[in-house]
């Protein structure tokens, strides 16, 4: 799932988890499935049991999301404890070697230890660690890499992609980065405002997307080309701000940042449809099968579509 700060990944995942804070949240219309089962309405008994055991997620902000008064290996353990019926003794170990499988040094002392005495991508580790624990089926990774320096994000990103692959477990990575996207997706969902606005496999989402704002994102990170060298075009970010999500534009609402918005773009609201046969390539822009054809070398900032 890849977009910009405050295009609702983060309440997406939210919504699917079942950890929405409702109010001020409130989910109006569509439909969490999982396993052919519908969870919104779900009883909150069962949403709560299907966290952890068959889902659970890694959060953006690790620090906060550990209890700071509690050793990591007690909050760890308390899955154990809680929910496999675990002796406190049997369940520390088990939080050791859950810190061990994560390549956390020497797991046995650290599992001791508090949140604030581990680094950033240590502290990432012990959540994800966490999240392992009841060997769920999807695990959904809010930007686990955002607050971590370069070298620390492959390492993480290294780790979870080793972890699903073991696992045979789905993972949801939520990013703005469209470069961690593209080396560990199978698929890719753009968000906008709120929405998904393209949606399909990454080797298509690169050689056809079919979004102005897909197209956007490409041409603000460099691209590497079939030689392994960055190609010469110069980085643009994408012009203007996201909207915010209380005031999103009518008809389109990435129109008053798209260099090929027409009319149409102003009055009628793009839903989100299959464009291109045979390829499960969904986008929501009116102009969709154009900007496939066109391929990823169309100028992004061509000013008039006709037609
Ligand atoms: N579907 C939605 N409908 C209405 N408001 C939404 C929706 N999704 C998100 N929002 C609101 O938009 C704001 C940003 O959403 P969110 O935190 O999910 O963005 P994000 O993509 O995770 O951003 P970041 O990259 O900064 O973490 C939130 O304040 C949220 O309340
Ligand atoms: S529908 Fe119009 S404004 Fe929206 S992305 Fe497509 S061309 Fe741009
Ligand atoms: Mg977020």
């Amino acid at each position: 799932m890849l977009g910009e700060s405050g295009s609702g990944k983060s309440v997406t995942a939210q919504t699917v988890m079942g950890i929405l804070d409702a109010p001020p949240g409130r989910i109006t219309a569509g439909s969490v499935r999982f396993r052919g089962e519908e969870l919104l309405g779900a009883d909150p008994e069962r949403r709560r049991l299907l966290r952890g055991e068959s889902m659970a997620m890694i959060f953006q902000d690790a620090l906060s999301a550990l209890n700071p008064v509690y050793s990591v290996g007690f909050q760890i353990a308390e899955q154990f404890r809680f929910r496999r019926g675990m002796s406190r003794k049997d369940a520390t170990a088990r939080a050791a070697e859950m810190l061990d499988l994560v390549r956390i040094p020497n797991a046995k002392q650290r599992v001791k230890e508090y949140p604030h005495q581990f680094s950033g991508g240590m502290r990432q580790r012990v959540m994800i660690a966490m999240a392992l624990a009841l060997d769920p089926d999807l695990l959904i990774a809010d930007e686990p890499t955002t607050a971590l320096d370069v070298t620390v994000q492959a390492q993480i990103m290294d780790l979870l992609d080793e972890q699903r692959r073991e696992r045979g477990m789905g993972l949801i990575l939520i990013t703005h980065d469209l470069g961690v996207v593209a080396e560990v997706a199978d698929r890719i969902a753009v968000m906008y405002a709120g929405r998904i606005v393209e949606h399909t496999n990454a080797a298509t989402l690169y050689a056809r997307p079919a979004h102005p704002y897909t197209r956007g994102l490409m041409d603000s990170v460099p691209r590497v080309d079939d030689a392994g060298g960055v190609r010469g075009a110069p980085l643009r970010p994408v012009p203007g701000l996201p909207p915010s999500l209380t005031a999103i534009p009518r008809g389109c609402p990435f129109h008053p940042r798209c260099a090929y918005a027409q009319d149409v773009c102003v009055d009628e609201y793009p839903p989100l449809r299959e464009v291109e046969e045979g390829h499960a390539h969904e986008a929501a822009c009116h102009f969709a099968e154009r900007f496939v054809a066109e391929g990823p070398d169309r100028p992004a900032t061509q000013e008039v579509v006709s037609g």
